[in-house]
């Protein structure tokens, strides 16, 4: 598998909604959402990792310019997880995070996540608060999570 990673395009979007609600249910994003992410290039940055001509995983970055950026979503398709996809997504967006100039990267993540979690631990992203019952209809708490200057 040779997974490249690239911009994320309008046509991109039917197929990552896609994987988006298989991946999320309850909290997944419609496609107006993404359109809508699509459109605000000054502020994001959205990609997706394609094996050849499979989408394979997609993610998206809000930064303002020597500010904070967050990590607005990331997802790999489940066959694919932990081949190394995820992170060579997060990699893409610390650096373009790196490169606005924002100083730390703020996520928000399901307290259940634990895969999620330790990944963005690897990369030396810390929880700084939670969110109580963040998420619904299920009531799941948000961990809070940053990742600072010096990680
Ligand atoms: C979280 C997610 C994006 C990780 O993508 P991935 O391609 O599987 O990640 P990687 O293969 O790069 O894994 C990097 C490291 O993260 C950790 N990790 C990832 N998934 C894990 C899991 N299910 N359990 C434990 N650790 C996990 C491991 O430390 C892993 O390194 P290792 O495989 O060498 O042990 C993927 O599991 C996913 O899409 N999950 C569903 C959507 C989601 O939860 N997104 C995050 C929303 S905040």
């Amino acid at each position: 598998m040779t997974v490249t990673v690239r911009e994320m395009r309008w046509w991109d979007i039917e197929t990552v909604a896609r994987l988006e609600t298989s991946l999320f249910t309850d909290d997944a994003w419609p496609a107006s959402m993404f359109w809508s992410e699509l459109a605000q290039r000054d502020t994001r940055t959205y990609v997706v990792a394609a094996d050849g001509d499979r989408l394979v995983g997609y993610a998206g970055l809000c930064a303002y310019a020597r500010r904070e950026a967050y990590v607005q979503t990331i997802a790999v398709e489940p066959t694919t997880q932990r081949s190394g996809v995820g992170t060579k997504l997060l990699q893409t967006l610390l650096a373009d995070a790196a490169a606005r100039g924002c100083d730390h990267v703020d996520l928000e993540v399901r307290s259940d996540n634990a895969g999620a979690i330790a990944m963005y631990e690897r990369f030396g992203f810390r929880s700084v608060g939670v969110r109580r019952s963040y998420y619904q209809p299920s009531g799941t708490d948000a961990l809070v999570m940053r990742r600072g200057p010096a990680s």
